[in-house]
Protein backbone atom coordinates (compact mmCIF):
# COMPACT_ATOMS: atom_id res chain seq x y z
CA UNK A 1 0.00 0.00 0.00
CA UNK A 2 1.39 3.14 -0.91
CA UNK A 3 1.61 6.20 1.74
CA UNK A 4 -0.31 9.13 1.06
CA UNK A 5 2.50 12.06 1.48
CA UNK A 6 2.15 13.46 5.16
CA UNK A 7 3.72 15.52 7.98
CA UNK A 8 3.07 15.64 11.64
CA UNK A 9 4.13 16.03 15.25
CA UNK A 10 3.18 13.84 17.99
CA UNK A 11 3.12 15.48 21.07
CA UNK A 12 3.08 13.99 25.01
CA UNK A 13 4.56 11.58 26.89
CA UNK A 14 7.07 9.51 24.98
CA UNK A 15 8.46 6.29 26.14
CA UNK A 16 11.31 3.80 24.29
CA UNK A 17 13.94 1.68 24.90
CA UNK A 18 17.08 1.76 23.81
CA UNK A 19 18.81 -1.40 25.45
CA UNK A 20 17.96 -4.38 28.23
CA UNK A 21 17.13 -2.90 30.80
CA UNK A 22 18.43 -6.29 32.75
CA UNK A 23 22.00 -4.86 30.56
CA UNK A 24 21.37 -1.27 31.06
CA UNK A 25 19.39 -0.57 34.38
CA UNK A 26 17.94 2.60 34.16
CA UNK A 27 20.10 4.24 31.15
CA UNK A 28 18.03 1.16 28.82
CA UNK A 29 15.03 3.78 28.00
CA UNK A 30 13.88 7.10 27.14
CA UNK A 31 11.34 9.28 28.95
CA UNK A 32 10.54 12.67 27.61
CA UNK A 33 7.34 13.70 29.73
CA UNK A 34 6.71 16.46 27.26
CA UNK A 35 8.29 15.09 23.65
CA UNK A 36 7.99 15.50 19.95
CA UNK A 37 8.38 13.14 17.53
CA UNK A 38 8.59 14.82 13.82
CA UNK A 39 6.74 11.61 11.39
CA UNK A 40 7.08 12.62 7.99
CA UNK A 41 5.72 9.99 5.50
CA UNK A 42 5.18 7.01 8.17
CA UNK A 43 8.59 6.96 9.30
CA UNK A 44 10.15 9.58 12.48
CA UNK A 45 12.59 12.04 11.26
CA UNK A 46 13.02 13.53 14.61
CA UNK A 47 11.96 12.99 18.45
CA UNK A 48 12.99 15.54 21.66
CA UNK A 49 11.86 17.93 24.29
CA UNK A 50 8.84 19.45 23.23
CA UNK A 51 10.94 22.94 24.24
CA UNK A 52 14.19 22.11 22.51
CA UNK A 53 11.81 21.00 19.33
CA UNK A 54 9.65 23.63 18.55
CA UNK A 55 12.23 25.58 16.69
CA UNK A 56 12.67 23.10 14.06
CA UNK A 57 8.91 22.49 13.65
CA UNK A 58 7.36 23.93 10.16
CA UNK A 59 4.98 25.99 10.97
CA UNK A 60 1.14 25.10 10.76
CA UNK A 61 2.41 20.98 10.78
CA UNK A 62 -0.32 18.63 11.90
CA UNK A 63 -0.33 18.38 15.47
CA UNK A 64 -1.04 15.13 17.20
CA UNK A 65 -1.81 15.75 20.93
CA UNK A 66 -1.94 13.02 23.18
CA UNK A 67 -2.20 14.53 26.48
CA UNK A 68 -1.05 12.84 29.20
CA UNK A 69 -1.37 9.38 28.21
CA UNK A 70 1.50 7.55 27.61
CA UNK A 71 3.11 6.98 23.66
CA UNK A 72 4.81 3.69 23.24
CA UNK A 73 6.42 1.90 20.25
CA UNK A 74 3.22 -0.42 18.88
CA UNK A 75 3.42 -3.87 20.92
CA UNK A 76 5.24 -7.26 18.93
CA UNK A 77 4.00 -10.45 19.75
CA UNK A 78 6.16 -12.60 18.86
CA UNK A 79 4.29 -16.35 18.17
CA UNK A 80 0.03 -16.89 17.83
CA UNK A 81 -1.65 -18.38 15.31
CA UNK A 82 -4.59 -16.63 13.35
CA UNK A 83 -6.40 -20.09 12.07
CA UNK A 84 -7.13 -20.02 15.98
CA UNK A 85 -9.07 -17.21 16.86
CA UNK A 86 -12.54 -19.92 17.00
CA UNK A 87 -11.31 -22.00 19.50
CA UNK A 88 -9.77 -19.98 22.17
CA UNK A 89 -11.38 -20.71 25.27
CA UNK A 90 -12.00 -24.55 24.06
CA UNK A 91 -12.18 -26.89 27.56
CA UNK A 92 -9.26 -29.28 27.01
CA UNK A 93 -6.75 -31.05 29.10
CA UNK A 94 -4.00 -30.19 27.48
CA UNK A 95 -1.77 -29.53 24.44
CA UNK A 96 -2.17 -32.89 22.84
CA UNK A 97 -6.13 -33.16 23.51
CA UNK A 98 -6.44 -29.69 23.08
CA UNK A 99 -5.05 -30.01 19.21
CA UNK A 100 -6.78 -33.15 18.41
CA UNK A 101 -10.16 -32.41 19.87
CA UNK A 102 -10.29 -29.05 19.12
CA UNK A 103 -7.69 -27.05 16.91
CA UNK A 104 -6.99 -29.98 14.31
CA UNK A 105 -10.25 -29.59 13.57
CA UNK A 106 -10.80 -25.72 13.11
CA UNK A 107 -7.55 -25.60 11.07
CA UNK A 108 -9.30 -27.55 8.22
CA UNK A 109 -12.25 -24.80 7.75
CA UNK A 110 -9.20 -22.50 6.23
CA UNK A 111 -9.07 -24.75 3.42
CA UNK A 112 -11.82 -22.63 2.14
CA UNK A 113 -10.28 -19.19 1.26
CA UNK A 114 -13.22 -16.80 1.49
CA UNK A 115 -13.24 -18.04 5.29
CA UNK A 116 -9.68 -17.73 5.71
CA UNK A 117 -10.18 -13.61 4.49
CA UNK A 118 -13.11 -13.23 6.79
CA UNK A 119 -10.69 -14.48 9.95
CA UNK A 120 -7.45 -13.10 8.47
CA UNK A 121 -9.30 -9.64 8.59
CA UNK A 122 -11.09 -10.17 11.90
CA UNK A 123 -7.42 -11.20 13.79
CA UNK A 124 -5.63 -8.31 12.01
CA UNK A 125 -8.32 -5.35 13.11
CA UNK A 126 -8.10 -7.65 16.62
CA UNK A 127 -4.49 -7.25 16.83
CA UNK A 128 -3.98 -3.67 15.97
CA UNK A 129 -7.09 -2.60 18.64
CA UNK A 130 -5.10 -4.54 21.12
CA UNK A 131 -1.56 -1.95 20.46
CA UNK A 132 0.14 -5.22 18.17
CA UNK A 133 1.35 -3.76 15.57
CA UNK A 134 4.09 -6.51 14.33
CA UNK A 135 3.12 -10.36 15.10
CA UNK A 136 5.10 -13.46 14.06
CA UNK A 137 1.98 -14.92 12.81
CA UNK A 138 1.52 -19.20 11.65
CA UNK A 139 -1.42 -19.72 9.28
CA UNK A 140 -3.11 -23.12 8.45
CA UNK A 141 -1.57 -25.91 6.11
CA UNK A 142 -3.16 -24.47 2.92
CA UNK A 143 -0.66 -21.77 1.73
CA UNK A 144 -4.23 -19.69 0.59
CA UNK A 145 -4.23 -18.96 4.58
CA UNK A 146 -1.06 -17.69 4.64
CA UNK A 147 -2.06 -15.78 1.75
CA UNK A 148 -5.26 -14.10 3.33
CA UNK A 149 -3.72 -12.92 6.31
CA UNK A 150 -1.03 -11.26 4.37
CA UNK A 151 -3.60 -9.21 1.91
CA UNK A 152 -4.97 -8.28 5.61
CA UNK A 153 -2.07 -6.92 6.72
CA UNK A 154 -0.77 -5.31 3.56
CA UNK A 155 -4.41 -3.58 3.46
CA UNK A 156 -3.85 -2.00 6.64
CA UNK A 157 0.07 -1.72 6.44
CA UNK A 158 0.99 -3.29 9.10
CA UNK A 159 4.35 -4.65 9.49
CA UNK A 160 4.27 -8.63 10.07
CA UNK A 161 5.95 -11.99 9.56
CA UNK A 162 3.77 -15.36 8.57
CA UNK A 163 3.91 -18.74 6.87
CA UNK A 164 1.69 -21.44 6.38
CA UNK A 165 2.55 -24.39 8.56
CA UNK A 166 4.23 -27.48 7.16
CA UNK A 167 3.22 -30.52 8.58
CA UNK A 168 2.95 -34.24 6.66
CA UNK A 169 2.32 -36.58 9.81
CA UNK A 170 0.11 -37.52 12.73
CA UNK A 171 -3.12 -34.72 12.44
CA UNK A 172 -5.91 -35.34 10.27
CA UNK A 173 -5.66 -36.32 6.72
CA UNK A 174 -6.87 -32.81 5.26
CA UNK A 175 -4.05 -30.78 7.48
CA UNK A 176 -1.71 -32.79 5.61
CA UNK A 177 0.73 -31.56 2.95
CA UNK A 178 4.39 -33.27 2.17
CA UNK A 179 7.71 -32.49 2.31
CA UNK A 180 8.09 -31.58 -1.20
CA UNK A 181 4.72 -29.75 -1.36
CA UNK A 182 5.48 -27.78 1.82
CA UNK A 183 8.71 -26.65 0.26
CA UNK A 184 7.20 -25.71 -3.30
CA UNK A 185 4.41 -23.55 -1.53
CA UNK A 186 6.61 -22.24 0.99
CA UNK A 187 9.23 -21.38 -1.98
CA UNK A 188 6.01 -19.64 -3.60
CA UNK A 189 5.05 -17.36 -0.62
CA UNK A 190 8.17 -16.22 0.15
CA UNK A 191 8.49 -15.54 -4.01
CA UNK A 192 5.43 -13.56 -3.88
CA UNK A 193 5.13 -12.00 0.10
CA UNK A 194 8.73 -12.06 1.27
CA UNK A 195 9.81 -8.08 0.69
CA UNK A 196 6.16 -7.18 -0.25
CA UNK A 197 5.04 -3.68 1.35
CA UNK A 198 5.49 -4.37 4.77
CA UNK A 199 5.47 -8.16 4.79
CA UNK A 200 7.60 -11.43 5.38
CA UNK A 201 7.50 -14.76 4.91
CA UNK A 202 8.33 -16.86 7.73
CA UNK A 203 9.47 -20.92 6.86
CA UNK A 204 6.93 -22.76 9.65
CA UNK A 205 7.51 -26.77 10.39
CA UNK A 206 4.68 -26.78 12.86
CA UNK A 207 6.59 -29.13 15.76
CA UNK A 208 8.45 -32.36 15.57
CA UNK A 209 5.53 -34.66 15.88
CA UNK A 210 3.99 -33.38 12.62
CA UNK A 211 6.49 -33.50 10.52
CA UNK A 212 8.68 -35.86 9.14
CA UNK A 213 12.30 -36.22 8.79
CA UNK A 214 11.89 -35.25 5.29
CA UNK A 215 10.23 -32.66 6.12
CA UNK A 216 12.50 -31.24 8.55
CA UNK A 217 15.14 -31.49 5.81
CA UNK A 218 12.83 -29.41 3.73
CA UNK A 219 12.53 -26.67 6.54
CA UNK A 220 16.67 -26.71 7.03
CA UNK A 221 16.70 -26.29 3.35
CA UNK A 222 14.58 -23.56 3.21
CA UNK A 223 16.62 -21.78 5.80
CA UNK A 224 19.83 -22.33 4.11
CA UNK A 225 18.44 -20.88 0.55
CA UNK A 226 16.78 -18.04 2.13
CA UNK A 227 18.88 -16.59 5.13
CA UNK A 228 16.82 -13.65 5.84
CA UNK A 229 13.52 -15.67 6.48
CA UNK A 230 12.89 -16.34 10.13
CA UNK A 231 11.81 -20.33 11.17
CA UNK A 232 9.13 -20.48 13.80
CA UNK A 233 8.02 -23.42 15.40
CA UNK A 234 7.06 -25.20 18.86
CA UNK A 235 9.94 -26.77 21.52
CA UNK A 236 9.55 -28.41 24.73
CA UNK A 237 6.20 -27.19 25.60
CA UNK A 238 3.97 -30.30 27.18
CA UNK A 239 5.92 -33.50 29.09
CA UNK A 240 3.20 -35.72 26.56
CA UNK A 241 4.99 -34.10 23.28
CA UNK A 242 8.32 -34.29 24.74
CA UNK A 243 7.82 -38.20 25.21
CA UNK A 244 6.08 -38.86 21.96
CA UNK A 245 9.54 -36.18 19.88
CA UNK A 246 11.41 -38.90 22.17
CA UNK A 247 10.05 -42.05 20.58
CA UNK A 248 9.98 -40.73 16.76
CA UNK A 249 13.57 -39.62 16.43
CA UNK A 250 15.12 -42.28 19.37
CA UNK A 251 18.72 -41.66 17.50
CA UNK A 252 18.34 -37.63 18.99
CA UNK A 253 20.07 -36.63 22.44
CA UNK A 254 17.18 -34.30 23.52
CA UNK A 255 13.67 -32.43 21.45
CA UNK A 256 16.45 -29.67 20.57
CA UNK A 257 18.40 -31.69 18.78
CA UNK A 258 15.77 -33.17 16.68
CA UNK A 259 15.68 -29.38 15.09
CA UNK A 260 19.64 -29.53 15.42
CA UNK A 261 20.36 -32.30 12.97
CA UNK A 262 18.25 -30.82 10.46
CA UNK A 263 19.67 -27.43 10.52
CA UNK A 264 17.23 -25.66 11.88
CA UNK A 265 18.89 -23.85 15.14
CA UNK A 266 19.99 -20.59 14.25
CA UNK A 267 20.11 -17.00 14.90
CA UNK A 268 16.81 -17.16 12.58
CA UNK A 269 14.83 -19.51 14.78
CA UNK A 270 12.00 -18.89 16.95
CA UNK A 271 11.17 -21.56 19.28
CA UNK A 272 8.01 -21.32 20.92
CA UNK A 273 7.23 -22.56 24.82
CA UNK A 274 10.79 -24.11 25.43
CA UNK A 275 9.37 -24.64 29.17
CA UNK A 276 11.17 -28.26 29.75
CA UNK A 277 14.73 -27.98 28.23
CA UNK A 278 17.74 -29.31 29.80
CA UNK A 279 20.78 -27.46 30.50
CA UNK A 280 22.54 -29.03 27.22
CA UNK A 281 19.36 -27.28 25.45
CA UNK A 282 19.51 -24.07 26.97
CA UNK A 283 23.10 -23.70 26.04
CA UNK A 284 23.00 -25.04 22.54
CA UNK A 285 20.41 -22.06 21.85
CA UNK A 286 22.03 -20.00 23.42
CA UNK A 287 25.14 -20.68 21.74
CA UNK A 288 23.35 -20.39 18.39
CA UNK A 289 21.48 -17.27 18.76
CA UNK A 290 18.35 -18.58 18.80
CA UNK A 291 14.79 -16.86 20.48
CA UNK A 292 13.17 -19.17 23.27
CA UNK A 293 9.20 -17.35 22.64
CA UNK A 294 7.55 -17.58 26.08
CA UNK A 295 4.02 -17.61 25.93
CA UNK A 296 2.47 -16.94 29.58
CA UNK A 297 -0.99 -17.07 29.04
CA UNK A 298 -1.32 -20.47 27.39
CA UNK A 299 0.96 -21.97 29.35
CA UNK A 300 -1.27 -21.51 32.54
CA UNK A 301 -4.34 -22.46 30.29
CA UNK A 302 -3.18 -25.55 29.45
CA UNK A 303 -1.27 -26.36 32.62
CA UNK A 304 2.00 -26.77 30.00
CA UNK A 305 4.26 -25.85 32.90
CA UNK A 306 6.39 -22.37 34.34
CA UNK A 307 8.92 -20.66 31.86
CA UNK A 308 11.68 -19.69 33.73
CA UNK A 309 12.89 -16.47 32.59
CA UNK A 310 15.13 -15.99 34.54
CA UNK A 311 17.10 -19.17 33.71
CA UNK A 312 16.55 -19.36 30.29
CA UNK A 313 18.72 -15.83 30.93
CA UNK A 314 21.15 -17.04 32.77
CA UNK A 315 22.19 -19.73 30.42
CA UNK A 316 22.54 -16.75 27.95
CA UNK A 317 19.67 -17.53 25.90
CA UNK A 318 17.49 -14.84 24.09
CA UNK A 319 13.76 -14.62 24.94
CA UNK A 320 10.44 -13.43 23.45
CA UNK A 321 7.30 -12.95 24.72
CA UNK A 322 3.73 -13.86 23.12
CA UNK A 323 0.39 -14.31 23.29
CA UNK A 324 0.08 -18.02 21.52
CA UNK A 325 -3.67 -17.17 20.39
CA UNK A 326 -5.57 -19.68 20.50
CA UNK A 327 -4.42 -22.03 23.07
CA UNK A 328 -3.14 -18.14 24.81
CA UNK A 329 -6.59 -16.13 26.02
CA UNK A 330 -6.04 -13.04 25.55
CA UNK A 331 -4.70 -10.94 22.03
CA UNK A 332 -3.75 -8.08 24.83
CA UNK A 333 0.25 -7.79 25.27
CA UNK A 334 -1.01 -5.91 28.36
CA UNK A 335 -2.31 -9.07 30.01
CA UNK A 336 0.12 -11.43 28.24
CA UNK A 337 2.98 -9.25 30.77
CA UNK A 338 0.68 -9.61 33.35
CA UNK A 339 0.52 -13.34 33.00
CA UNK A 340 4.19 -13.53 32.69
CA UNK A 341 4.56 -11.08 35.97
CA UNK A 342 2.89 -13.81 37.75
CA UNK A 343 4.47 -17.32 36.25
CA UNK A 344 7.73 -15.24 37.10
CA UNK A 345 6.51 -14.97 41.01
CA UNK A 346 5.59 -19.01 41.29
CA UNK A 347 9.07 -19.89 40.17
CA UNK A 348 10.23 -17.19 43.10
CA UNK A 349 11.96 -14.55 40.63
CA UNK A 350 10.12 -11.41 38.82
CA UNK A 351 9.55 -9.22 36.27
CA UNK A 352 10.20 -5.58 36.83
CA UNK A 353 7.66 -3.23 34.55
CA UNK A 354 11.13 -1.82 32.41
CA UNK A 355 11.74 -5.32 31.68
CA UNK A 356 8.35 -6.38 30.59
CA UNK A 357 7.48 -2.97 28.57
CA UNK A 358 11.11 -3.71 26.57
CA UNK A 359 10.37 -7.37 26.28
CA UNK A 360 7.23 -6.33 24.15
CA UNK A 361 8.68 -3.52 22.35
CA UNK A 362 12.38 -3.09 21.74
CA UNK A 363 12.62 -7.10 22.76
CA UNK A 364 10.46 -8.77 20.93
CA UNK A 365 11.70 -6.03 17.54
CA UNK A 366 14.97 -7.63 18.48
CA UNK A 367 14.28 -11.39 18.49
CA UNK A 368 12.71 -11.15 15.01
CA UNK A 369 15.62 -8.93 13.73
CA UNK A 370 13.35 -6.10 13.01
CA UNK A 371 15.27 -3.57 15.51
CA UNK A 372 16.50 -1.44 12.64
CA UNK A 373 13.09 -0.91 11.73
CA UNK A 374 10.50 -1.21 14.83
CA UNK A 375 10.39 -1.29 18.63
CA UNK A 376 11.69 1.99 19.35
CA UNK A 377 11.72 5.64 18.63
CA UNK A 378 14.65 7.32 16.30
CA UNK A 379 14.63 9.04 13.11
CA UNK A 380 14.90 5.85 10.56
CA UNK A 381 12.52 4.14 12.09
CA UNK A 382 8.70 3.13 10.98
CA UNK A 383 6.10 5.23 13.09
CA UNK A 384 4.21 2.21 14.53
CA UNK A 385 3.32 3.42 17.97
CA UNK A 386 0.48 3.08 20.81
CA UNK A 387 -1.36 5.33 22.89
CA UNK A 388 -1.91 4.36 26.22
CA UNK A 389 -4.28 5.17 28.98
CA UNK A 390 -3.62 3.90 32.78
CA UNK A 391 -6.95 5.27 34.12
CA UNK A 392 -9.04 3.57 31.32
CA UNK A 393 -11.31 2.11 33.48
CA UNK A 394 -12.76 3.41 37.12
CA UNK A 395 -11.32 0.84 38.35
CA UNK A 396 -7.80 1.75 36.78
CA UNK A 397 -8.19 5.56 37.29
CA UNK A 398 -8.64 4.74 41.10
CA UNK A 399 -5.59 2.95 41.16
CA UNK A 400 -3.91 5.76 39.18
CA UNK A 401 -4.94 8.39 41.54
CA UNK A 402 -1.95 6.65 43.79
CA UNK A 403 0.44 6.12 41.20
CA UNK A 404 3.60 8.15 41.44
CA UNK A 405 6.27 6.83 39.32
CA UNK A 406 6.37 5.73 35.87
CA UNK A 407 7.23 2.37 36.60
CA UNK A 408 4.11 2.20 38.85
CA UNK A 409 2.25 3.45 36.24
CA UNK A 410 3.18 0.65 34.00
CA UNK A 411 3.12 -1.75 36.58
CA UNK A 412 -0.47 -0.89 36.61
CA UNK A 413 -0.69 -0.93 32.62
CA UNK A 414 0.25 -4.93 32.78
CA UNK A 415 -1.60 -5.58 35.92
CA UNK A 416 -4.62 -4.47 34.92
CA UNK A 417 -4.56 -3.04 31.95
CA UNK A 418 -6.14 -4.35 28.13
CA UNK A 419 -7.50 -3.42 25.34
CA UNK A 420 -9.32 -0.95 27.04
CA UNK A 421 -5.98 0.89 28.21
CA UNK A 422 -4.88 0.92 24.52
CA UNK A 423 -6.56 4.49 23.31
CA UNK A 424 -5.01 4.44 19.85
CA UNK A 425 -2.78 2.10 17.36
CA UNK A 426 -0.69 3.98 14.94
CA UNK A 427 0.47 2.21 11.88
CA UNK A 428 3.59 4.21 9.77
CA UNK A 429 2.13 7.47 10.93
CA UNK A 430 -1.36 6.78 10.50
CA UNK A 431 -4.16 6.60 12.89
CA UNK A 432 -5.85 2.43 12.83
CA UNK A 433 -9.51 2.63 12.24
CA UNK A 434 -10.52 -1.10 11.83
CA UNK A 435 -11.30 -2.14 8.37
CA UNK A 436 -13.74 -5.48 8.67
N1 LIG B 1 2.40 -27.33 19.16
C1 LIG B 1 2.13 -27.67 17.88
N2 LIG B 1 1.13 -26.94 17.38
C2 LIG B 1 0.74 -26.09 18.35
C3 LIG B 1 -0.26 -25.09 18.42
O1 LIG B 1 -0.99 -24.81 17.48
N3 LIG B 1 -0.35 -24.43 19.61
C4 LIG B 1 0.45 -24.70 20.67
N4 LIG B 1 0.30 -24.02 21.80
N5 LIG B 1 1.39 -25.66 20.61
C5 LIG B 1 1.53 -26.34 19.47
ZN1 LIG C 1 1.98 -21.89 18.96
Amino acid sequence: MLQKPSLRAVRGRLLWFVDDPAIAGARAYRYLDDGIMIIRNGMITAIGEHFAMERQMAPGIEMIDTGRHLVMPGFIDAHLHFPQTQVIASYAQGLIDWLNRFTFIEEQRFANPSHARKVAAFFVDALLRNGTTTAAVFGSVHPASAEAFFEAADQRNARMVAGKVMMDRNAPAPLLDTARQAYDETQELIGRWHGHGRQQVAIAPRFAITSTPEQLEAAGALMREHPDCLMMTHLSESRQEIETVASLFPEARDYTDVYDHFGLVGRNSLFGHCIHLGERERLRLAGAGAVAVHCPTSNLFLGSGLFDWQRARDSGMTVAIASDIGAGTSYSMLRTLGEAFKVQRLLGHTLDPFAAFHAVTLGNATALRLDQRIGSFAPGREADFVVLDAGATPEMAHRLERVTSLADELFLLMTMGDERAVRDTYVMGERFLALA
